[in-house]
């Protein structure tokens, strides 16, 4: 198979040194294209800035905000059969970036942000035959959000990840997440390495690829 992995955070620009962010270290998707390398299928992993190393043999693609990972997916998502939306994209990005450095004030301020893409709802429209995997980061009501967001993003597969829990979600080596399929199926793993669950979600991927 030929499939797009994307991986860590995005930054979105304030002014020449500062930025807004998240908490992803990219291990989950990393741990995605190494496995999904390892085991033969061509990789291509879209990242936002981390400190891990991509597989040797897959195309990489370094980005950093979620405008170039949105036009990074669309370019090259027709010579690929499957997109792994492991990326923890930022949700807004600052209306207005400052090309000199802002400078400080004693008095407060309000910052304006914008929206983002949303890279998966974006592409919802001419999904066709590509198989749409994504994860829902959430802290409460898991499987209700997660289960919405499938809809929401036409997703085939949702791996829903509970991200307040500990061992689970940002940072950490280990997930304990629930594999929630478009045709109702779910499947909850108990905690276990990135790895292992990098593990489950390419059976899944291959098994559905297979039919
Ligand atoms: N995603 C995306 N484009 C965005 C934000 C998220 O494609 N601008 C993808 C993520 O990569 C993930 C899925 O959508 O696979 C769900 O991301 P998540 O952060 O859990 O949800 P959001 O849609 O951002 O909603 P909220 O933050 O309100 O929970």
């Amino acid at each position: 198979m030929k499939i797009i992995v994307t991986a860590g955070p995005t930054r979105e620009a304030l002014d020449p040194v500062r930025f807004l962010s998240n908490r992803s270290s990219g291990k989950m998707g990393y741990a995605l294209a190494h496995a999904a390398a390892r085991r033969g299928h061509k990789v291509t992993l879209i990242s936002g800035p981390v400190a891990l190393t991509p597989p040797a043999k897959a195309t990489f693609i370094s980005i950093t905000t979620a405008a170039e990972m949105f036009s990074a997916v669309k370019h090259r998502l027709p010579r690929n059969d499957a997109l792994i939306m492991a990326a923890a994209v930022a949700d807004w990005r600052p209306s207005r970036f400052s090309p000199r450095k802002l400078k400080k004030t004693n008095k407060p301020w309000r910052l304006r942000l914008e929206p983002t893409p949303d890279i998966l709802m974006s592409l919802r429209p001419r999904k066709g035959r590509w198989i749409f995997i994504g994860f829902a980061a959430e802290t409460d009501h898991l499987l209700k959000k997660a289960r919405a967001k499938l809809v929401a993003k036409g997703l085939d597969l949702i791996v829903a990840n509970n991200v307040s829990q500990r061992g689970s979600g940002f940072e950490v080596n280990t997930n304990r997440v629930t594999l929630i399929a478009r045709d109702g199926r779910v499947q909850a793993l108990p905690l276990m390495a990135k790895t292992e669950v990098a593990a489950r979600i390419l059976d899944w991927l291959e098994a559905r690829f297979a039919r």
